[in-house]
């Protein structure tokens, strides 16, 4: 195999023609069936390691390559970054055109396990079985299953006992939870008649502080199964400081929903980010890996060259854990996000820690970052933006280069679009150096943080 590819994979070239093959590892040699043929490309399933490449190490995981959650935890962890790096350089030369970045080395940590803050499991009634189970004697009911979906398939679920992305007592939880609802008859969701009453169980953990929420997604109210579930919680695990019961009674698979009860506790967890203390509600936005958000923060900070006169803009702001990072740096934070809920976050996670300098604006940035916005708020020294995957919308583009500010700071967890996007303004801004920072380890996913200079 030549090289890592989209998504985990891995390609090779058989005189010219493209194979990717999810599992591979460049330097593999490997025997593997093609599934799917087009004109320029063919998609194979790995049938066999013939010679293991140097970059190999065991994965970790009972669930590896059928779950969809870690592809790359057969490749050691310093060849992960180089190959992060390398996609960051990949997305600029092709998606934007760009044929010299200076892409730093990537950021990694030393916590490439249990790192995340929060897991989204999920019920169903379609348990999906490894190749193992297939192929072992035992009998499985596969009408209840509670973990993680398998790639490209949402009605069916794997049913895990062990997932190293959170602590080892999330695990317990899980199987916990689960022998507590087979037990009792509790029935999961079925995605095709659109019945059952378990949909989804959360789990968010705060890094820096002894707390942990559960956040039980069920179809309808039931009182009487609740209290159930918040004595058991409470007798079996004292850790779990709050429970909240979100209600998703739409055909939509997600954990929000119309409504959300707090069953015990306050119905939010803290974490902490530098000095700031944030509260994080069941349905906020909050990054995954708390230790990596630092490091990015500080990435963003850095490039931003703060000064104490500056107004900046934190645009997609979330639940404003940026502009309270870089608020003690500065004059004045305007922070603009969509989701009124995490404006309302914003707001209290300032005012908890004592940050008066910053100011919040709920709305759609295509809609309202425009030249009235900029009169009220006033002309930033410093643009900082942290969109969804889907990058900016051109108009937010378009505004962006009326505005111009000499310095500009864009972190993207989508180095194309981020690409994209600076390939528009490249008239105007030279990007200056580029520092990815890997917040998920054992996956292609990778944060990028872009230093702009005005031209
Ligand atoms: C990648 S998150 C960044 C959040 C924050 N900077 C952080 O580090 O936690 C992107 C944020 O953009 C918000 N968002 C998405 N589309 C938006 C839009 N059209 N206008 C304003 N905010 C938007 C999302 O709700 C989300 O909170």
């Amino acid at each position: 195999m030549e090289k890592f590819a989209d998504r985990g994979k891995s390609l090779t070239k058989l005189d010219g023609y493209v194979v990717f093959v999810a599992g591979a590892v460049p330097g593999d040699t490997v025997k593997a069936r093609v599934f799917k043929k087009r004109k320029k490309f063919a998609e194979a399933t790995l049938l066999e390691v013939v010679t293991p490449s140097p970059l190999r190490t065991e994965a970790k995981c009972a669930y590896f390559l059928t779950c969809g959650g870690c592809k790359w935890q057969h490749v050691n962890y310093e060849s992960q970054l180089e190959a992060k790096t390398q996609s960051v350089r990949d997305a600029f030369e092709h998606h934007g055109g760009f044929d010299s970045v200076q892409v730093e080395n990537t950021l990694g940590t030393d916590n490439t396990y249990y790192y995340r803050n929060k897991m989204e499991f999920s019920f169903s009634s379609g348990r999906w079985l490894t190749p193992t189970e297939i192929s072992s004697d035992e009998k499985f009911d596969t009408s209840f299953a509670l973990g993680l979906h398998v790639p490209g398939n949402w009605a069916k679920v794997l049913d895990l006992s062990e997932c190293h992305l959170q602590s080892e007592l999330s695990a317990e939880l899980v199987n916990a939870v689960r022998t507590l609802s087979l037990e009792n008859g509790w029935k999961p969701w079925d995605t095709r008649r659109h019945v059952g009453y378990l949909r989804h169980l959360v789990i968010r953990q705060s890094t820096k502080m002894p707390e942990m929420m559960v956040n039980l997604v069920t179809s309808y109210v039931d009182t009487e199964r609740m209290a159930l579930f918040a004595e058991f919680l409470q007798a079996q695990f004292p850790q779990v400081t709050t429970l909240v019961n979100t209600i998703n009674s739409t055909q939509a698979q997600t954990a929000f929903g119309e409504e959300a009860h707090v069953i015990f506790g306050s119905g939010v967890v803290h974490d902490k980010i530098g000095d700031c203390t944030f509260e994080i509600a069941s349905n906020a936005f909050f990054q995954t890996n708390t230790v990596q958000a630092q490091v990015l923060y500080e990435v963003a900070l850095e490039y931003a060259e703060l000064k104490p006169t500056d107004l900046v803009y934190d645009l997609y702001c979330g639940a404003g854990t940026i502009s309270c990072f870089i608020a003690p740096h500065v004059k004045q934070v305007v922070g603009v996000e969509l989701i009124n809920e995490a404006v309302k976050n914003a707001r209290r996670n300032a005012k908890a820690n004592g940050i008066e300098n910053v100011t919040f604006v709920t709305g759609d940035m295509m809609r309202l970052f425009n030249a009235a916005f900029v009169k009220k708020h006033g002309r930033p020294d410093v643009l900082i933006v942290d969109p969804p995957r889907a990058g900016m919308h051109p108009k937010v583009v378009d505004q962006i280069r009326e505005l111009a500010p000499d310095r500009f700071v864009y972190i993207s967890c989508n180095p194309m679009t981020q690409a994209r996007d600076l390939a528009l303004l490249s008239d105007i801004y030279k990007i200056d150096k580029i520092q990815p920072v890997d917040l998920f380890p054992h996956t292609h996913h990778i944060e990028s943080v872009a230093r702009l200079k005005k031209k």
